[in-house]
């Protein structure tokens, strides 16, 4: 029965391994002929290493007994001939080699890439950005380039070595096969490896995950641990990060470096029954000086092949780990694409309706209960309430951050699923508190929200965002480069950059989260006028936590605790003395006049 199961796993694994395989080939497949070349040409380049342990036989015995002059200078010429040849086909299998690796790499993570770029928020939200790094670029790299040189090396050495046992065969198949069956006892260890280094090897990649998160954070938290005197705690952690990966090398070393010395001693074994059997064939006349010498010098040279295979084994296997890894990730599918049917959403609507809508990030835990919400084109929908109420994760579920877990989102009567997530996201325009700058020049962080717009469309988009006199006033203007994250320009400068991209968007539909919490008075004056003239015309959603800035609003919503507890016109809602909005405006008037 235990038999049974470890008999179907093995044949799940080499089902896995052989489907795996199969899609590699079209990654290879363009570049097949070179690969296989490559591999090819290991073949003759460990082959020939033969030569030189072969040519010591016609050497000893024409040269030092028979003491033939002619034999004197052309062995060496043909060991210089070979050897030349060899060097000239390692360079073109080197070459070969790195060029094919490097082009199935690059297909590969162009395709990792592209399946990133598909993976909904929440896949980001629950990864780290060294694990993201290491699924998406070490694991390429490991699957292909690492392949293909250690399948290039391996074979290499596997022909060294079929090449340097015919040698031995060629003297004495005596001796040959005495040595030939030490060494296949030394192989045997190897076939236990797999298993032991998986567990250790999956640890090692998390381990490294966390290092280059750690890296990551200190880099985009810098201020955050100037300013708290963090360098102690970070280097503490960080210590215990390097920690862990030293043990879990060490575990790595124990687990698989006493392959080699285990191999070396019972090689040394082979050579000792050599020289000692061998002693016996030469006195007794079975074989002659020159063969016993050029026997011994290929059992000599053929150690090292042989003591490579081993490590090039463990490689070989990694790259294969690898490649598993690598298409773990490739059928892992986005919780969030396109339906079979889904059709363009059209550039109009009328009106968009949240019908009992709910949504929870973690299973049980609610965090918006029962949303209904009916808001025609062009209205300013506002979203207030306690912190943690629910906005920003309502807003989320119209451009499909996410996807409700109950209800749906209508627009014009069409569930929001329907619609193809490219058309749906190109109708909605989006401001957060904290926008993403891609570093490069001001011009190039703009032109993402309409790369076909025109330069008259840019200077009006510049204008409305009120960032013509900040422009105006840098030496390169537009072209002025921004730094990693825009790090070089002000937080209201960002702002407006960002309220500048969504103009040229020009998306009927707007949310506008947050968008002016973070600045000061004179700069937040700037940003709402820029805010107010980008929301001309369309359908916003609006968050705000400073009510004077939501006054207009066509609806103003409380959302508390996920639920809507309040809506209607600002002085609707001021009539209920007890309301929720009530509460939270007379709130902040008191605290404003207070100050
Ligand atoms: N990615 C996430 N995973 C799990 N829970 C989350 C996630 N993002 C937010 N939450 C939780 O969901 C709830 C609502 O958060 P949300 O950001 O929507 O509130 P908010 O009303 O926008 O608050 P604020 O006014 O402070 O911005 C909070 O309790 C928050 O902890
Ligand atoms: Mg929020």
């Amino acid at each position: 029965m235990a038999n049974n199961k470890k008999e179907s796993t093995s044949a799940l694994a080499r089902n896995a391994f052989v489907k795996n395989y199969k899609r590699m080939w079209p990654y290879v497949k363009p570049y097949w002929f070179q690969a296989l070349l490559s591999v090819l040409l290991a073949m003759p380049i460990g082959a020939l290493e033969g030569v030189i342990a072969m040519s010591l036989k016609p050497y000893m015995d024409l040269v030092m007994i028979d003491k033939s002059l002619q034999a004197a200078w052309y062995i060496p010429l043909v060991i210089v001939l070979f050897t030349s040849l060899q060097g000239a086909l390692t360079y073109a299998a080197n070459y070969l080699n790195t060029w094919v690796g490097a082009k199935i790499t690059n297909l590969l993570k162009l395709d990792l890439y592209k399946k990133m770029l598909s993976f909904d928020t929440n896949f980001f939200n629950r990864k780290n950005s060294g694990d993201v790094l290491i699924m998406f670029n070490n694991n390429a790299d490991m699957a292909c380039a690492g392949l293909l040189t250690n399948l290039k090396n391996f074979v290499q050495k596997i022909f060294t070595a079929i090449s340097l046992i015919f040698v031995l065969f060629y003297n004495s198949w005596q001796l040959a096969l005495v040595c030939v069956t030490i060494l296949f006892v030394a192989f045997l260890p190897m076939t236990t490896l797999k298993k032991k280094l998986q567990s250790v090897f999956n640890n090692t990649l998390i381990a490294d995950s966390t290092m280059m998160t750690a890296y990551n954070e200190t880099y985009a938290g810098n201020k955050t641990i100037t300013s708290y005197n963090l360098s102690d705690f970070q280097q503490k952690k960080f210590k215990n990060i390097l920690d862990n990966v030293f043990n879990l090398q060490i575990k790595m070393v124990q687990k698989t470096r006493w392959l080699t010395p285990v191999m070396h001693i019972i090689l040394s074994i082979g050579i000792g029954a050599a020289i000692w059997f061998g002693s016996y064939l030469v006195l007794n006349n079975y074989i002659t000086s020159g063969g016993f010498v050029s026997f011994l010098t290929a059992l000599i040279m053929l150690y090292n092949p042989m003591k490579g295979l081993g490590s090039n084994y463990n490689s070989v296997l990694m790259s294969f780990m690898a490649i598993e890894r690598v298409f773990n990730i490739m059928d892992t599918t986005p919780a969030i694409s396109d339906r079979p049917n889904a059709r363009e959403m059209p550039a109009q609507h009328r009106v968009i309706e949240f019908k009992n809508l709910s949504f929870e990030y973690n299973r049980g835990v609610p965090i918006l209960k029962n949303i209904n919400l009916t808001v025609q084109q062009g209205q300013i929908i506002a979203l207030v309430g306690n912190s943690g109420g629910g906005k920003t994760t309502l807003v989320s579920l119209l451009p499909r951050f996410y996807d409700p877990t109950g209800g749906a989102i209508l627009v014009d009567g069409t569930d929001i699923r329907d619609f193809t997530l490219k058309s749906l996201r190109q109708n909605i325009g989006v401001v957060f508190q904290d926008n993403f700058l891609f570093a490069g020049s001001i011009r190039e962080n703009i032109m993402l929200g309409n790369e076909s717009a025109t330069e008259a469309q840019l200077q009006t988009a510049i204008k409305m965002a009120c960032l013509d006199d900040f422009i105006a006033s840098l030496k390169n203007g537009l072209d002025t480069q921004i730094g990693e994250r825009g790090i070089l320009l002000s937080g209201g400068q960002k702002q407006r950059v960002a309220i500048a991209r969504a103009f040229l968007k020009n998306a009927p539909i707007l949310i506008l989260d947050e968008a002016t919490s973070a600045l000061d008075n004179k700069s937040e004056a700037v940003v709402q006028r820029a805010i107010e003239n980008l929301m001309q015309d369309k359908t916003v959603f609006v968050i705000a936590h400073r009510l004077s800035t939501i006054r207009n609003a066509s609806k103003i919503v409380v959302v508390n605790q996920g639920e809507i507890v309040e809506s209607g016109t600002h002085d609707e809602l001021m009539q209920n003395e007890c309301g929720a909005y009530r509460t939270l405006y007379d709130m902040q008037f008191k605290c404003r006049t207070d100050k």
